[in-house]
């Protein structure tokens, strides 16, 4: 049986330079691949769909970085760039009760009902955005970020000035290739600010998610302070880098295909249905870190040890061809599935039905707007986000009509 002393890995890109090509050769490795994330550290990527979906669900793999032998015994490289997946406090680095009592505190905040009363809002928000849109412009930067960010950012209760110094920091979170030392400084500044933040709603309590979260009580229980900002900074990145990349991957595969988009406009298709193919087919999270293996585990001919790292390889999983015809295809008219890309199990996202919301009412919106809306031809492909975290790219170019 292969182990991680008898394989050679594979060194991810911290670019993420070529995620799909890269993750077509991962998947032929078979379920789970050794590879080699940035610093030398070794990881398996899980890439099959129904393999991730098993072992997402399987209580031998863990978050709590105490069972990752590499970090408990301090051999992490300094300033390592994915450190903030490992060791922020809160949903995404527990298990078990503690981190059922995390989420169950964070779900009377973000209730099913205080997303519904956010559409008004985001239509509004998304309108305001479009208003000023006309030629060619870069669709990220005019749409696709500042939608989810302010979304997010009113959610949390975050003032509009400080939105823009939120993202650079958050970007520099989520990126596989930042320079050693950049991730703690990024993350240490994110901490300050919502910390501040949380203290000011501490005083003067307001109608937003921070003070719904320093208020949420369980059976006497209640979030710590760390708690409360960890979950702050958890929400504002997972908030807003995410749903960016769904609305600029969506539109970029519809301009690709205009016929597909002619059908959508028809209402042939459904906005949701685009939103869900795109989640599939070019998942807004690449590869998810981290996971642990609590107990040694064989998948595929494999020996996971006890102790060892994992990585929830979502846009893998999303094109792979055992569980999808024609999985490398955009086709919003394929009969529904469940994708992966928002997680599964008990660390599925918490925010899916606000990203899902939020998503159909930005292409909804742009495509009524802009019916001609076309591809700008700058003349070289857009270039990708520089991690293998986020799948997106840096850029998207378009002309309105
Ligand atoms: C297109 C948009 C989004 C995508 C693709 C996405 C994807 C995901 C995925 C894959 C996970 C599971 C991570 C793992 O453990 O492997 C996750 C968890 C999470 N997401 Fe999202 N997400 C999106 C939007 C949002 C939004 C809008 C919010 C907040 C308002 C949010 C908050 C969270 C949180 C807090 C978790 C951690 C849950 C836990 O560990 O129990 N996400 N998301």
């Amino acid at each position: 049986m292969e182990t991680s002393e008898t394989l050679s890995p594979v060194v991810l890109d911290p670019f993420g330079r070529s995620q799909h090509q890269e993750n077509a050769r991962l998947r032929e490795l078979g379920p789970v691949a050794l590879v080699e994330l940035p610093g030398g550290v070794p990881a398996w990527a899980v890439t099959h769909h129904q393999v991730l979906q098993e072992l997402l669900a399987d209580p031998r793999v863990g978050k709590d970085p105490r069972h990752w032998t590499q970090y408990a015994e301090g051999r992490l490289p300094v300033g390592w760039p994915l450190i903030n997946f490992v060791n922020v406090p809160g949903m995404i680095t527990t298990d078990g009760a503690d981190h059922r009592r995390l989420r169950s505190l964070v779900g009377q905040a973000l209730t099913p009902r205080r997303v519904e009363a956010m559409r008004p809002r985001i239509q509004e928000l998304t309108d305001r955005l479009l208003d000023p849109v006309q030629g060619e412009f870069e669709l990220r930067e005019a749409f696709a970020y500042p939608l989810p960010m302010r979304v997010i950012g009113e959610l949390l209760g975050l003032p509009a000035a400080d939105q823009d110094t939120l993202h650079a920091l958050s970007s520099v979170l989520i990126s596989s290739s930042a320079e050693p030392g950049e991730t703690l400084a990024a993350q240490r500044d994110l901490l300050a600010l919502l910390g501040a933040l949380a203290e000011r709603k501490r005083v003067r309590p307001g109608d937003d998610l921070t003070s719904a979260l320093l208020a949420a009580r369980e059976a006497g229980d209640a979030l710590s302070g760390e708690e409360v900002v960890g979950t702050m900074l958890t929400m504002l990145v997972a908030g807003h880098e995410t749903t960016l990349n769904l609305i600029t991957n969506a539109v970029r595969a519809l301009l690709a295909d205009p016929a597909q988009l002619t059908r959508v406009r028809a209402g042939e298709l459904d906005w949701s249905a685009v939103v869900e193919e795109t989640l599939r087919y070019d998942s807004p999270v690449g590869q998810f870190p981290l996971r642990y293996a609590i107990e040694d585990i064989v998948v595929g001919g494999v020996l996971i040890r006890r102790g060892e790292a994992l990585l929830a390889s979502y846009a893998a999983a999303g094109r792979d061809g055992a569980q999808y015809a024609d999985a490398d295809t955009f086709d919003a008219a394929r009969p529904p599935g469940r994708h992966l890309s928002l997680g599964h199990g008990p660390h599925f996202c918490i925010g899916a039905g606000l990203a899902r919301l939020e998503a159909e009412i930005a292409l909804r919106a742009l495509f009524a707007r802009f019916p001609d809306l076309r591809a700008a031809d700058r003349g070289t492909p857009p270039e990708p986000v520089a991690s293998f975290i986020s799948n997106s790219v840096r850029e998207l170019w378009v002309v309105a009509h």
